[in-house]
């Protein structure tokens, strides 16, 4: 898709970061933007801000980890605006550094309802409508935490393997109808992502650590989400980083595990 001009386009979790700055750029493209997220201020501020500035925007407080709501919103768009032309499947979670045996059974499952759940429920709900466009795309946010495994991430990573491989295989059986699909891998980008997380140790001090390694900022990110639809890229690499990542899962698919255990203790255990 190259023009997003009087485009309907639904980007989850937009109160904040990168589906914050999907919502600001695409609506200055002239496209019609629909929000959702579970953060009714956040939200509201998105939408108010892209509205000042002459855009559209409508906001809906949905719950991603939700199939209840998933739904509810569906037939509530549906009804109201007939059919949507991109959906960005971007609202996500994480949890602070934790070894994997001491993640709660409520945590897993959330982060597993929202990051894995919510990409397929949404794109169940809206996919029927996307097929039914003369032109449309689907773009679900993975990370580079899809491309490689790490320690002391194992339920994101896990749910981030499930987005990747779901939006593959689904490619595959769209390659015959008018809906591009894309994987977004964003390296690190300066979000509330590990703010908003849930954390088992110092919250503020990973939020911190977090900062000083992401080195792509939200605006950024969004441009370069946006470039790579533009050009029908089917794997979207966010920042240095993720393209750094990438190689390095490609070149050494296994022994990356040493590698990044490396960089783990040497960056983090200070
Ligand atoms: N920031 C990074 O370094 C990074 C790297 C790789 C992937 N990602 C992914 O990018 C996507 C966007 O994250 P971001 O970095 O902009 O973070 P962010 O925290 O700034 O934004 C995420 C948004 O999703 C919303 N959200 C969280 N749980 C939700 C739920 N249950 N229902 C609805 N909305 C919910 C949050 O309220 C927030 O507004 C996520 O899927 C994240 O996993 C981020």
């Amino acid at each position: 898709m190259k023009n997003f001009k009087d485009k309907k386009i639904i980007i989850t979790g937009g109160g904040s970061g990168m589906g914050r700055h999907l919502a600001y750029q695409l609506a200055n493209e002239g496209a019609e933007i629909f929000i959702t997220d579970i953060n009714a201020q956040t939200l509201k501020e998105t939408e108010q801000e892209i509205i000042s500035k002459g855009g559209k925007c409508k906001s809906y407080v949905v719950d991603s980890g939700s199939e209840q709501q998933i739904y509810a919103f569906k037939e509530k768009f549906l009804a109201e605006e007939k059919y949507v032309d991109v959906l960005f499947n971007n609202a996500g979670m994480a949890l602070g550094e934790i070894e994997f045996m001491e993640v709660k059974d409520e945590h897993l499952k959330k982060i597993i309802d929202v990051n894995m759940w919510g990409v397929i429920h949404f794109t169940r709900a809206f996919l029927p409508t996307l097929i039914s466009r003369p032109e449309a795309h689907l773009v679900n946010t993975s990370s580079v935490f899809g491309i490689i495994g790490v320690r002391t991430q194992v339920p994101y990573c896990t749910t981030k393997f499930a987005v990747r491989g779901f939006t593959e295989a689904l490619r595959m059986e769209l390659s015959d109808t008018n809906v591009t699909v894309s994987c977004v891998h964003p390296g690190g980008i300066k979000t509330n992502i590990a703010r908003n997380g849930i954390h088992y140790k110092d919250g503020d001090k990973s939020a911190n650590q977090f900062d000083e390694v992401a080195i792509t900022t939200a605006e950024d990110a969004a441009t370069i989400i946006i470039n790579g639809i533009k050009k029908g890229k089917e794997k979207i690499l966010v920042g240095v980083d993720a393209k750094l990542i990438d190689k390095i899962a490609r070149w050494f698919p296994v022994k990356y595990s040493g590698l990044f255990k490396w960089i783990h203790e040497k960056k983090f255990k200070k």
